[in-house]
Parts: C-alpha cells; structure tokens; sequence
C-alpha cells in the first residue's frame, strides 16, 4: 500500500514566528498552504521570547534605522552582510506596526504609544548615548506575538498539521526539492506532503548543549535535514551564550532586567561589568557580558558555596516596577531559583540560547549555495527562514530583540517570495520514489527495539561533550578533543536501540530521530569552531585572541560529506548608504 499522501502549494515546516508570518502571507494571497509542527504551534520557541523587538520608533529615545544598523553591524563583529542588515533594520518599523494592527497586546506609554526598552549594544548617533529600542509586551513578548500570528492564521485558514515530526525533504527526478516526508507522532504512521515551495523554519538547536534556554523541542532538525540534502550551513561555531540564565538550570532571565536598571554583581558585591565594558556596563553586547561573568567566576569571584554563579540584582527597581515590567521573571525566579528579586538577587550564568548561523539564504529567505568562482545558485524551491535560516544579519554575535525581528522580517518576506515562485511555478513536480525510500528508511531506522546504547544515555553524553568543548571558550586543545569525542559519538549511534518499554510510544523513536540530527547539528559547530582561528564575536579563542580580519573576515559553509569546511566573503555594501568598515569594538 502506498504512503498516503496531501498536496499543498507550499509546506512550512515549522510554527514559529518565522512560519507563521510566511503562511499568513501565503494564506493571505489564497494559497494552499500546510504548516507542520512538531507540537501544538503555539507551544513553538517563540513562545519563549521575554525581552522584545527591535524597531527604531523612537517613542522613548530618538532613534533611526540607521543606527539600528550600525548597532548591528558592530554587534555582528562586522561579519554581518551588510545589505541584509540595513535591509532588516527599515523594515523592522513597518513589521512592528503591522504587529500592533493584528492585535499583538504591546505594553504601552502614558501617551498611548507601544513601550520601548532599553537592551544590550543599542546606541544613539552611531555609538552615542544608550538607546531604547526594544518593543515589549512586559516580558512575555513571543507569547504575544506568536498567539496573534496564530489566531491570524486560523482566521486566513491556514491548515496546521499539529504534531507531525518532519523526517526529510524530497525530492523530484532532476533533484528539485518538491516536499517532504513527515510522521504523525500520534499514530507513526508516515505522511508524504507533496507541495511547489517548501520553507524549513524549524527554529535554533539550543539542545545540543546541556544547560540550555532553549526548548526541548530545539533540537536543529530543519537544519540536519538541510545537511542530509547537501546544503552546507553557514557560520556554525557562533553560537550565543545570554548572559543570565538561571545558574545551574538556564531558563531565561530576560536582558531585559538590565534594560530596566538591574545590575550583575561578583561576591564581594562589585559592579563588575564596569571593568570589562566601562560605557555599556550591564549593557554591553551579550558575547562581552558573558565572558566577564566567566572570568569572573574563573578567577573566583563567584557567588555561592562553589562560586560558580554571579548574582542580578533587581530589588532596588521596587515591587511595582516589576510586578508592571518583569512579572514573569519573578515567576520564573521564584519557581526555578528559588528566589524572590523584588528582595534578594537572582543568581545566574551563562546560558546557551542562539545559533547566528544556520542555512544560508539571501534575503527573500531563499536557500542559496556556493556554485563556484564566488557564484551563488539559488535551491530552487527551497526556502528557510528564522533561527534555522542564516540570511546573515547576526553575523558573529546577534544583538537582543533582533531576533523576533529576523524571524518576523524574514519570514515575512519568504511568504511573499513563496507566493511569486508558486505563481510562476504552477504544477506539482512528482517524487522520485528513490527518495521517497531514502526518507523512509530514515524512518525505520528508528523503529528498532532491542538490546544497544540508549537514546538518553547517548544524548547526555553528547550534550555534556558539547557544553565541555564548544563553550563561552574555546582552545584548540579544547576544540580538538571535542571533535574526537563527538566522532566517536557519531560513530555508537548505529548502536541506539529503543527499549522494548519505550517502542510503545512513537516519542521514544521522535528523541532518537532528533538525536541524530543534534549530532549533525553539534559536528557542524564543532568543525567550523576548530577552523576558526581568530577570536570574533561569541567565538572566543584565548590561544588566538585578537579578531583577525585580514584572514578571517569570510563566512564559514560546513558540509557533512567529509566533515568539509568553505569559506565566502561578507558582503559589506549596503543597499543605500555607506559601509561601515570594521574598526575595534568597545562598549
Ligand atoms: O533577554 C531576552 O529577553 C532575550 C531576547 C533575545 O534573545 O532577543
């Protein structure tokens, strides 16, 4: 009997912010558009955002765009492109309002207008003044953003497919990518979704590491999925570690504390980002903030019994100012750490929460690969957008609040690049059974009950490898050893068996599906970390200290054929004003 199968104009793989606002386009234009999540869509990462969006409205302070961007640039370490970035930067306004006009409930001003606060690396006048230039529902901004795009895309008749686990893409006989195989985890059984476009916005892979703030659901699968069909993915060791995450734990604790007046003290209650950043201090650009925290630790002026924390002092704001700005993170303080910040600090690390790369794209959210002699082909009909996409306007470190920017902007554009390929492409390709049997033998792979290593032994192991050797720093004996170990990794993994217990439930068989893509996923960090050799944005090198522009200012392309490493330049023109050239980066 055949796999049953649905046609869709377009299939987005994924229910973020990133896919939402693409069906919502594609939806919008009457397209037959099929999004498929892994959980109940508003359960996506996005959910998760606290602090907000970055858009210069200038409602508190003045601002511009084109500060925005050049707060950009210099957050990226200059490896953003810069055509991307100016690109995002203007659209950010007109993305903003159109939020508001959905319905998104923005915390607003006395003067009625939506609330902006300050966070880490935004700047006045090109490096000036701190700005305040994130967009905040309180500090639940994904949750508010995410349940509008969904209650928008139920109205436009967008048909979710809730729970479904993406196996692969598909393709056709000339090797266009014309849809993909997924798994109903409810019932196991696999469904072929055939479409004209298929956009992969899957989200980050916060997972491979073992203190996260990241879902379990971040696990890079669209990404993995992307390797296995030969795509590289671009600037993988920056990965970003935010600053306060519940120590020992990770959970989230919004920039945004600092955006309002809070402040990290060491044990002896110094204000220590003032030594490592003596104009941002607290707010100085994430990659900067969390290296001093480890140093502090290193050099042992930690807090607590073991001194492996510093400490977010929040009470001095008062019980109102949180109770209006912060309510969640007092939850969540309260719940995970035990503590109340409206009377004792909070304590917390670095926790791991961002990938800057991931598919390369250009800015229509179309996958792009190297074709030689510095040319760029486009993958016909594929696209990726959001944290799994690289359309590269985070570069080496991304500022906070520019991510619900990217996922909105860039996610939006897709939609409306999508709409025009469908139109221009009108008929179904047909799947090569050939890969259609490729996909599914992925699938029974992982129906395997018996005796071998378990998905949740490896997994551990894998995680643990990952924080170990791939963390805030990075040496190349560091690096090295870590790639060894995680060769060997990939090597047991043929060895996973699923419990005969756990072969009752199909999520048993979803963890191992997704443990193999978080291997993939962690090798690529691994590899372009340990070719990396200059220290640049969240890739810290203390045996290559210093940023190296003359050799390294390109971006990385890892394939998974031969663990092969490429390089291409940045693009540094922007679409309409000057290039703002790499010089030192203080804050
Ligand atoms: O700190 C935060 O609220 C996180 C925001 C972000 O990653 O953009």
């Amino acid at each position: 009997m055949g796999i049953p199968t649905r046609h869709f104009d377009a299939l987005i793989i994924g229910a973020g912010g990133a896919g939402l606002n693409a069906a919502l386009q594609l939806a919008g234009a009457e397209l037959r558009v099929a999004v498929v999540s892994k959980v109940f869509p508003t359960r996506s990462h996005t959910v998760a955002a606290q602090g907000g969006v970055n858009a210069a409205l200038a409602n508190v302070l003045p601002d511009s765009w084109h500060w925005h961007m050049f707060d950009t640039v210099k957050g990226s370490d200059y490896l953003g492109d810069q055509d991307a970035i100016e690109f995002m930067c203007r659209e950010a306004i007109p993305t903003v309002y159109e939020l508001e006009h959905a319905g998104v409930p923005f915390s607003r001003l006395d003067d009625g207008k939506i609330y902006q606060r300050a966070f880490g690396g935004q700047s006045q006048n090109f490096g000036g003044e701190q700005a305040a230039r994130t967009c905040a529902a309180a500090d639940r901004t994904g949750h508010a953003i995410l349940h509008t795009l969904y209650q928008q895309n139920i109205r436009a008749r967008t048909h979710f497919f809730d729970e479904f686990f993406a196996i692969d893409l598909v393709r056709d006989a000339e090797g266009i990518i014309c849809g993909a195989l997924v798994l109903e985890i409810e019932t196991g059984e696999p469904l072929l979704i055939e479409s004209k476009a298929t956009l992969l916005a899957t989200g980050g892979w916060g997972q491979v590491f073992r203190t996260t703030s990241n879902a379990h659901i971040n696990t890079g699968d669209g990404a993995a999925m992307a390797l296995r069909a030969g795509i590289p993915l671009m600037d993988m060791e920056f990965f970003q570690f935010h600053p306060t995450g519940i120590a020992g734990k990770g959970m989230l604790i919004t920039e945004g504390t600092r955006g309002e007046g809070g402040y990290l003290i060491n044990k002896h209650g110094e204000r220590f980002m003032e030594r490592y950043a003596p104009r941002a201090k607290d707010l100085a650009s994430r990659d900067v903030v969390s290296r001093a925290i480890v140093t502090e630790v290193k050099e042992g002026r930690g807090c607590g019994e073991n001194g492996d924390y510093v400490m977010l002092k929040l009470d001095h704001l008062g019980e109102q100012i949180i109770a209006k700005r912060l309510p969640g993170i007092r939850e969540s303080s309260r719940i995970f750490a035990g503590v109340d910040p409206v009377i004792e600090p909070i304590p917390v690390f670095p926790t791991a929460h961002y990938a800057m790369g991931g598919i390369p794209t250009d800015r229509f959210g179309r996958v792009a690969m190297p074709a030689g002699h510095g040319a760029e082909e486009v993958v016909v009909g594929l696209y990726a957008a959001g944290e799994c996409a690289c359309a590269s306007v985070h570069g080496a470190n991304r500022l906070g609040g520019n991510s619900l920017l990217d996922i909105l902007v860039f996610g939006r554009l897709a939609g409306k690049d999508i709409i025009d390929f469908v139109r221009e492409n009108p008929y179904q390709r047909a799947v090569d059974p050939a890969s259609l049997d490729q996909a599914m033998a992925r699938l029974e792979r992982w129906a395997m009950p018996g005796e071998g290593i378990s998905v949740q032994s490896l997994r551990a192991e894998f995680r643990k490898c990952m924080e170990d050797h791939a963390g805030v720093f990075r040496t190349e004996e560091i690096m090295s050893e870590g790639y060894r170990r995680l060769c060997e990794l990939r090597e047991r993994l043929p060895e996973v068996r699923l419990t005969d217990q756990s072969k009752v439930f199909n999520t048993a068989r979803i963890e191992a599906l997704e443990l193999e893509n978080m291997i993939d996923v962690g090798l690529s960090i691994a590899v372009s970390a340990l070719h990396r050799q200059e220290s640049r944005g969240a890739h810290s090198r203390p045996d290559h200290p210093e940023r190296d522009d003359a050799t390294w200012l390109k971006h990385s392309l890892y394939y998974k054929e031969g663990d092969r490493m490429d390089y291409k330049p940045v693009r540094t023109k922007p679409l309409t004003v000057e290039s703002f050239p790499p010089k030192e980066r203080v804050y």
